[in-house]
């Protein structure tokens, strides 16, 4: 395959994914999505959408294009013009029976919606935020607060703040497993980026299969799924269309770059 991969930063999963596409004997190249981008489509075969925040609706056109010049694209929900957000992934994990957190969607006209949960411990998070960033607790007294300082151009989640025992990441590549680990950390938050440490995990049966249907479900062909144990119940808190890998393969000892790859040269 000649695949060309879309993203907007330089990550070290990226140089993970070149190193494996050449070692299998393919070729490979790195773009940002720009407009440019679409010309040189045709020297490729396969696409692959990487990180692209800020530059979303850019790379969604140029993944749509490819696909109607016959290329192979990851993920095809992009590519079919779909790229839901983290408020259209709850609502599609609701729907088909998940536990999710109790969320409300809201920007300013709704603001007084989220009311609903003053007097608990709210979680509040930008619809496209990632990695931690943009992910705040705010307690029962500081929400009207809180709500001034948010910038009022964005859509955000409001969540009931889940009382978690263990929180998971599990990565799943088209069907398959590739395997999980834990996320151990002090911080109520806990993504990697924001210091937590990954710990192997052997998983059930239960937590592989739900894994595997909210990837479907979702329609994310490589996706990081965070699942929630909240009292022996499995919530799912998100599930990530371009996971990074690097501590995932540290933890796991799992090639994730390789079954990446070569998911995508089989399409
Ligand atoms: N409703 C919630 N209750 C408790 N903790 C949460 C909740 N939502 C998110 N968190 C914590 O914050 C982290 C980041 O939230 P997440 O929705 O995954 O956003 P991001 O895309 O920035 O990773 C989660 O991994 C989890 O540790
Ligand atoms: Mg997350």
């Amino acid at each position: 395959m000649k695949l060309l991969i879309l993203s907007v930063e330089e990550q070290p999963e990226i140089e993970r994914l070149k190193e494996e596409a050449k070692k299998s004997g393919h070729g490979v190249e790195v773009k940002s999505p720009e407009k440019s981008t679409e010309r040189v489509l045709p020297s490729f075969t396969h696409v692959l959408v990487r990180a692209v925040k800020g530059a979303g609706e850019a790379a969604k056109e140029i993944a749509m294009k490819a696909r109607s010049l016959g290329l192979r694209v990851v993920d095809e929900r992009l590519a079919t013009g779909k790229g839901f957000n983290k408020a259209a992934i709850y609502s599609i994990l609701k729907k088909n029976g998940f536990s999710v957190p109790e969320t409300i969607a809201f920007e300013e006209k709704n603001f007084p919606a989220i009311r609903k949960f003053q007097g608990k411990e709210v979680i509040i998070k930008d619809v496209k935020g990632k990695r931690g960033q943009d992910v705040f607790k705010v307690n029962k007294t500081e929400l009207e607060v809180f709500y001034q300082r948010l910038d009022k151009s964005k859509k955000y989640l409001a969540q009931e703040f889940l009382r978690i025992d263990k929180e998971l990441r599990v990565l799943v590549v088209g069907t398959k497993v590739v395997g999980g680990f834990s996320k151990q950390s002090s911080n109520w938050k806990k993504n990697i980026a924001a210091g937590a440490t990954p710990v192997k995990e052997q998983l059930s049966v239960e937590i592989k299969n739900a894994s595997v249907k909210a990837a479907s479900i979702t329609k994310t062909e490589i996706a990081g799924i965070d699942l929630a144990l909240v009292g022996g119940k499995i919530f799912v808190l998100e599930v990530n269309r371009a996971p990074g890998f690097i501590g995932f393969e540290k933890a796991t000892g799992k090639n994730a770059a390789k079954e990446i790859i070569q998911y995508v040269a089989s399409k």
